[in-house]
């Protein structure tokens, strides 16, 4: 790698390097920030008892060794997981981290962090609240403030009462007419747009640098498909394999 590869801010980790280490764990911020990106992406949701730890879905069952609803789980319960073995057998014994484990990591390897407010269903404001408090509480005052998305525009608007200053993004699968985003913009204040990779052409980027906002791209494995974006004046892409779109931009 070279040093012209180092710190490119149009790159973002996907759920950390989640093409080469299990998602959303430690080892796969770590090897994220050993591949040289700036930020790293994961995901939030709470246990049954209102610890942030970071996961996708509302089921453990995909990515650890257990089966039901994430929010079924206490923090003993998760801490029993395996969260690395389904990936690959050298990532037995991976836990499911904790927020504030992970903002002790992120601190370490200085990586940014757009933090994903991912509620289980019926747990939105709540989510938003303790991850926002978290955040509030152990996020030093001389590091980047972290970058809240999420789906559920009640979340941001939970996390605009509670932390103004904290940058917000709207995440979207595609983008709403162009009414419904001038008001989430005026509503949530945004410094951004996530939007799903496929339906981004030049006119959803003029559509969201009209409004003043970056855009941002997910999920973007391929590297043509990330120049490509780039060209568009996409600002920046989030991919499971960033090492190789770091390679493709240099
Ligand atoms: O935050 C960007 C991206 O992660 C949104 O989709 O489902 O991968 O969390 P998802
Ligand atoms: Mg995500």
């Amino acid at each position: 790698m070279t040093m012209s590869t180092l710190s490119d801010p149009r790159v973002i980790g996907h759920r950390g390097a989640s093409g080469a280490a299990p998602e959303n764990t430690l080892p796969a911020i770590a090897l994220a920030a050993d591949m040289g990106v700036a930020m790293v992406e994961f995901d939030v949701k709470l246990t049954r008892c209102g610890v942030p730890v970071l996961m996708h879905d509302d089921l453990v069952d995909r990515t650890t060794d257990g089966h039901g609803p994430a929010a079924g789980f206490d923090l003993a319960a998760f801490q029993a997981l395996d969260a690395g073995r389904w990936f690959d057998d050298r990532f037995s014994g991976t836990r499911v981290p904790t927020l504030g484990e992970t903002i002790e990591l992120l601190v370490a390897r200085d990586l940014d962090a757009n933090v994903e407010i991912k509620p289980c269903p019926g747990r939105t404001a709540e989510t938003a609240r303790l991850v926002v408090e978290m955040l509030l509480r152990l996020w030093p005052a001389d590091k980047r403030p972290p970058l809240l998305s999420s789906f559920e525009m009640e979340a941001l608007a939970t996390a605009r009462d509670l932390a103004p200053d904290l940058p917000r993004a709207l995440l979207f699968e595609t983008l709403p007419p162009p009414a419904e985003m001038d008001r989430l913009t005026a509503d949530l204040a945004p410094v951004a747009v996530h939007l799903w990779e496929r339906p981004i052409d030049a006119d959803v980027v003029a559509a969201v640098h009209g409004r003043g906002l970056a855009l941002r791209a997910w999920t973007v494995n391929d590297p043509i498909r990330a120049v490509h974006l780039v060209r568009l004046g996409v600002d920046a892409v989030f991919s499971d394999f960033p090492d190789r779109i770091l390679g493709a931009l240099a």
